[in-house]
Order: C-alpha cells, then structure tokens, then sequence
C-alpha cells in the first residue's frame, strides 16, 4: 500500500498533487527555481543555493526511497502553488515529517490547501495518526498557520541549525488524527 501511495499522484476537486517522480522538467526547474527564492530558502535549514545537478540527484533518488514523498501542488490552470512533503514515514509508528511551502511568485493564501492535501494523504491514504513539522525559531507565519491548522508545540530543539553563522532553535511541532 505505501509504495502505491509514495509513487502516486492525487487528484482533488481543486486541484492536483504531482509526485516529484512523475513531473516533467520544465515543471522540476520550476520547483527548484522557487526552492531557491530567498523568501523560501530563509526559511529552509540548508541554506545554500541548490544546483540543478544535486536537484535531479535528489529526484533520481527519490524513485528508491520508500520513506518519502514529495509533491508539487497545481491548481487547474497547471500552476503551482506549492509543495509539500512527508517524510520519515513510519508505518509502525504512524508517523511522517511533513514539509511545506507555497509559491511566492502567485500572490494568494494557498497554504491551507496544501495543509489540506497533506492531512488527506497522511491521514487518509496512509492511515498515519501524527503528522511532526520542524520550524525555525523565528518563523513566527509558519508558527501560525501550524497552530492555524491544529498543530501543537511538541518539544523544542535548542540550537538544531547553523543559519547564517548563528545557531538556531527548531521547534517540532504535532497534529494528531482526531
Ligand atoms: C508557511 C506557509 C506555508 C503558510 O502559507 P500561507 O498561504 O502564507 O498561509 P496563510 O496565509 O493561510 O496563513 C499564514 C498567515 O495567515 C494567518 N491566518 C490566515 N487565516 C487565519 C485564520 N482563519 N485564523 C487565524 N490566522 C489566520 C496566519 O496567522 C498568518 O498570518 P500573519 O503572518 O499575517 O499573522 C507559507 O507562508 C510559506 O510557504 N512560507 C515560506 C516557507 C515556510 O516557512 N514553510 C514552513 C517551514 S516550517
């Protein structure tokens, strides 16, 4: 069941969730084009600038890797708004990663469709019962759309990530199924 969900794509009334491992180039240079856009990347713990190769690495890799998942999100214009990830999916445990961003390049609110997708596909289709997200100290938007859609503060980890020459907390936060 779990290697038929980490290789699907899922299709909704409003919208599509294309598996990194089905999208065509264009589609992947886009994606890495908004990875990469400083509003994105500030808030991601690696820093650096991605190359295309180590992006098509990562995409080639993923084909073999059955603990996660990637999806670009697109409306029904084939834009996209988003992607969102789980990962560290544990099926004993119930339990993923999750990782999300919007497209700063479309001016609109669409990270609660993409939360919504996430819940759907955690919840629903992989029958998950907690879904973890990590979040810089700092992130005070992301830390309110989590706590927007349910999440609660699970345990903070003091100086996780070196960012910009500082050491910074992550805090992980938890949303379990009701
Ligand atoms: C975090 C992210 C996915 C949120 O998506 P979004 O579409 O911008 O989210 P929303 O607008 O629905 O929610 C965020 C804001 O709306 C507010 N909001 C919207 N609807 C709300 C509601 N019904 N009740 C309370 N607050 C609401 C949130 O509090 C927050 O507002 P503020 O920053 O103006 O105070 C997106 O901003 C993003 O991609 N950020 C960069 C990458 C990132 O940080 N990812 C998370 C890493 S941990």
């Amino acid at each position: 069941m779990l290697k038929y969900a980490i290789q699907s794509n899922f299709s909704f009334d409003n919208a599509n969730a294309i598996n990194f491992i089905n999208l065509g180039k264009d589609d992947l240079l886009e994606i890495l084009n908004i990875r990469n856009d400083i509003r994105i990347s500030k808030w991601m713990f690696s820093n650096k600038e991605i190359t295309q190769q180590e992006h098509f690495e990562f995409i080639k890799m993923l084909n073999m890797q059955t603990d996660r998942i990637y999806l670009a999100i697109k409306n029904k214009n084939q834009e996209i708004l988003g992607v969102i990830s789980l990962t560290n999916i544990n099926l004993g445990e119930k339990s993923a990663y999750i990782g999300i961003y919007t497209n700063p390049n479309i001016n609109a609110q669409n990270g609660s469709l993409l939360m919504q997708i996430i819940k759907h596909i955690g919840f629903k289709q992989m029958r998950l019962k907690k879904l973890f997200a990590q979040c810089l100290k700092g992130n005070n938007k992301a830390l309110r759309f989590y706590a927007k859609e349910g999440f609660k503060e699970w345990r903070i980890i003091p100086n996780y990530i070196n960012k910009y020459d500082k050491f910074i907390d992550v805090i992980e936060l938890i949303l379990t199924k009701e």
